[in-house]
């Protein structure tokens, strides 16, 4: 098929896409289901658990489907299709097959694409962040942050588009030049986690599509509804059949067969450091490019002369949103000597002010945590601290909150940490801070970096020359220096050692999706 020709199928797929966004949305029925959290615009593929392959909406081959529950009140919330191999390789073969098109597409097309879904996200924040809420647990007002922050990644995103710049350089002799091209890799895998449904999608899913790839997304089991969503919008933004597409089921068979097929170039995970290996085993097959978002345990330092006010409403940012359930929280305080308990005062008026409950309430901090596995780990991580010698300064139960389930933990601050307990060593995912007294910038650091993991650090001093000694010495992708709250689509997020490799954000994500072809040229 001619470059030409590419383009325009390209153009009538879209044409086709954009005759499907203009369709009259289907009618309610009765809304007080509680299917009704997805509202109008999304109810007919959330209530017929649809996936969408080749810009079609369909079941898994065998029929079978996997519940969507509410980790508030138990309720189920949906069923979407439990596909596996087969529906995956489908998905790969419009994604490559789309891939014609979409990568030939003007850079600038393709931006504008990307910032309209971006701007359908935002314009429909209130059904999303119900979405997110319903099924991932988080206040209203953290989903609709979540929406905002998933929708600043396509319009990043969108801009870059057009600055993905090749080189000429002059050869060793006269009669040649070497021309340097970054093209698009070609398919995609994102493979994305539950605690961020919308956000890990869109950081992954902007650059991709912006740099002209074309992709399949796998989103967590417990939250689907949320990629479901974006991918109708998709839809509706006019991105053309095949060039987005959305498997939902069992992680292993999906994720196991796009590895397996050596047209899917590149996979992005964000997850856990466990799975993350196994992905990197399996990848080495066909040798994919990956990039690994992983686990992470992060600490926070406050300095003596630090901002203390600044610093115990950064911590309290830092670890409990989310309700703790961020690969980038603070998991470890240490506080020094002489603001020791100057800022634990503060701290913990601070948490003792956060509400748990249902994030439908408007009052609400707290969340529940996302299902059963994730409340043991925090009560484990308690117990043990408490065998270890630590105190409960505040929280250290479960919440019981009337007619919902059992998974609220009240936010715990607790004195004591040492090197031998689970919570200095291994993420919660809950909203638990633990703490320690440090006597030295020195042993800060050593503190900091003893650890297999490196996503994210967090310290605060108020000198200048102490800040870049040890935003310097620290071994982590993301530093928060006097800075509680560091992820942001301009910049690149990303870990080391056990927390991974590869950037989401700023212009370094979309050396992520292209890749570079050297033309020695003949003058
Ligand atoms: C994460 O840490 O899980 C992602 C959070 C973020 O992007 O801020």
């Amino acid at each position: 098929m001619s470059r030409n020709s590419r383009v325009r199928s390209g153009l009538l797929r879209q044409l086709e896409n954009e005759r499907i966004a203009q369709a009259p949305i289907p009618p309610c029925g009765d809304l007080a289901t509680p299917t009704s959290v997805c509202g109008r615009r999304y109810r007919s593929h959330y209530l017929e658990s649809r996936n969408l392959i080749n810009g079609q909406w369909c079941a898994a081959d065998s029929g079978r489907t996997l519940a969507v529950i509410n980790p508030a009140n138990d309720q189920r919330l949906a069923e979407v299709p439990d596909a596996g191999a087969h529906e995956a390789n489908r998905a790969v073969t419009a994604a490559h097959e789309a891939f014609a098109g979409w990568s030939v597409l003007p850079a600038r097309e393709r931006g504008e694409i990307v910032d309209k879904l971006g701007r359908l996200m935002l314009d429909d924040t209130e059904q999303l962040a119900a979405i997110m809420t319903a099924q991932q647990g988080k206040p209203l007002s953290e989903a609709r942050g979540e929406i905002a922050y998933a929708a600043s990644f396509l319009s990043w995103a969108a801009a870059e588009a057009e600055r993905v710049y090749g080189q000429i350089m002059p050869a060793a002799s006269v009669d040649k030049r070497i021309l340097v091209l970054r093209q698009p890799m070609g398919v995609a895998a994102i493979v994305t986690p539950w605690n961020f449904p919308a956000a890990m999608i869109t950081r992954k899913l902007g650059p991709a599509l912006a740099s002209g790839c074309t992709v399949v997304i796998k989103p967590a089991e417990q939250t689907p509804l949320s990629a479901l969503a974006i991918g109708e919008l998709s839809l509706r933004a006019g991105i053309p059949a095949g060039v987005v597409n959305i498997v939902t089921g069992e992680a292993a068979p999906i994720v196991d067969a796009m590895l397996a097929d050596v047209r899917v170039r590149r996979l992005s995970f964000t997850g856990s450091t466990e799975i993350g290996r196994k992905l990197m085993a399996k990848a080495s097959e066909n040798l994919q490019r990956l990039s690994l978002e992983l686990g992470g345990h992060a600490p926070f330092f406050v300095f003596d002369d630090a901002d203390i006010e600044k610093a115990a409403a950064a911590a309290v940012a830092c670890n409990f949103r989310n309700a703790g359930q961020t690969r980038i929280c603070a998991n470890r305080f240490y506080v020094q000597r002489g603001v020791y308990s100057a800022f634990l005062d503060r701290f913990r008026s601070a948490v003792e002010a956060l509400n748990v409950g249902v994030g439908t309430d408007p009052d609400v901090d707290i969340g529940p945590r996302i299902n059963d596995d994730a409340m043991e780990k925090v009560d484990r991580h308690v117990a043990d601290a408490m065998e270890c010698g630590g105190t409960v300064l505040t929280g250290g139960a479960r919440a019981h909150t009337a007619g919902a389930a059992d998974r609220f933990y009240t936010p715990t601050i607790i004195e004591g940490m040492s090197p031998k307990m689970l919570l200095a060593r291994e993420e919660t995912f809950g909203p638990v801070a633990a703490v320690q007294r440090f006597e030295t910038e020195d042993e800060a650091v050593q503190l900091a970096n003893d650890s297999p993991y490196g996503l994210a650090a967090y310290f605060f001093t108020r000198d200048a020359s102490r800040l870049i000694r040890v935003a310097e010495a620290l071994e982590c992708g993301v530093v928060g220096a006097n800075d509680g709250a560091p992820s942001t689509a301009q910049a690149p997020f990303g870990g080391v050692k056990r927390s991974g490799f590869g950037r989401e954000g700023g212009h370094f994500v979309m050396d992520e999706y292209t890749r570079i072809k050297y033309v020695s040229w003949g003058v």
